[in-house]
C-alpha cells in the first residue's frame, strides 16, 4: 500500500482477456465517466486527433455481421487461409465477447506543427486512460488490436482514412468472472536507468 488510492490501484490493476469476460455492459453513468477520463489526456497544442466509436447492445452484433465478418471473408480469400467453422463463429461474434467495445481511432491532423508521432502518442494515452478508468470501477477490460485494427474496410467503417488514420485499439469492457492472476512483470532495474552526473 502506498497511502494513495490512485497509485495503490495502478500497482495492482490487471487486464482480463475479452474471451474470458461476461459480456455485460457497464453501468451507463460509469461508461460516461470512462469516456470523460479518456478525453482528459495530454494533447500537445490541443489537436484532439482522435475519433471514438462506442458499440453497445445490438450495435456490436451489427458491426460483427455487416463489417467484421465480410472483412474476414475477404481476408480469407486474399490469404488463402480458410475460415473454418470455429473461425467463422469467432468473426461473427468478435465484438460480442464483452459488454461494450470502444474503438479508438488515431486521426492525426496532417500537415500540422505537432509531429505525427506525438498525435499518435496522445491517442495511445486515450486508450490507456479508458482502460484504467474502466478497471478502476472493477470491470473486466482489455485493450485489443487483433487483425481488425489493420483492416482497411474496418478503418473506413469507423470513418477513418486508411491512408493516414490508424486504429489505436478496441477497448473491451465487461464483467469479471474471476479476478485475473498476476502476470510476469518487467524487471525494474533492467528498464529504468538513472543518469549519473
Ligand atoms: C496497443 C496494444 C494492442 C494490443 N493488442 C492485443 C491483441 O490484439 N491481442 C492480445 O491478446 N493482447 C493485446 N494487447 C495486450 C493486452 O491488452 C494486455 O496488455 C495484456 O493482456 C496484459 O495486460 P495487463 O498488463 O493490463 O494486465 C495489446 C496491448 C496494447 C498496448
Amino acid at each position: 500500500m502506498t497511502g494513495n488510492a490512485v497509485t495503490d490501484f495502478l500497482l495492482k490493476r490487471r487486464s482480463v482477456v475479452a474471451k474470458k469476460m461476461i459480456p455485460q455492459a457497464p453501468d451507463p453513468d460509469h461508461l460516461q465517466i470512462i469516456l470523460d477520463c479518456a478525453l482528459r489526456v495530454p494533447d500537445h497544442s490541443n489537436v484532439q486527433p482522435w475519433k471514438i466509436t462506442v458499440f453497445e447492445g445490438t450495435a456490436r452484433a451489427d458491426f460483427d455481421e455487416r463489417i467484421i465478418y465480410p472483412a474476414a471473408q475477404q481476408r480469407a480469400k486474399e490469404t488463402g487461409e480458410p475460415l473454418t467453422e470455429v473461425l467463422t463463429q469467432l468473426e461473427r461474434t468478435r465484438m460480442q465477447r464483452s459488454g461494450v467495445v470502444i474503438a479508438v481511432l488515431s486521426q492525426p491532423v496532417i500537415p500540422h506543427k505537432i509531429p505525427l508521432w506525438e498525435q499518435h502518442l496522445s491517442c495511445g494515452a486515450v486508450c490507456s486512460n479508458m482502460l484504467v478508468a474502466a478497471q478502476s470501477f472493477g470491470y473486466a477490460a482489455q485493450w485489443l488490436t487483433e487483425w481488425t485494427a489493420y483492416n482497411e474496410q474496418i478503418i473506413k467503417a469507423l470513418e477513418g482514412d486508411p491512408a493516414k488514420d490508424q486504429v489505436a485499439g478496441f477497448i473491451h469492457i465487461g464483467a469479471m468472472e474471476q479476478p485475473p492472476a498476476e502476470r510476469k512483470r518487467p524487471v525494474k532495474d533492467e528498464i529504468i536507468n538513472y543518469w549519473n552526473a
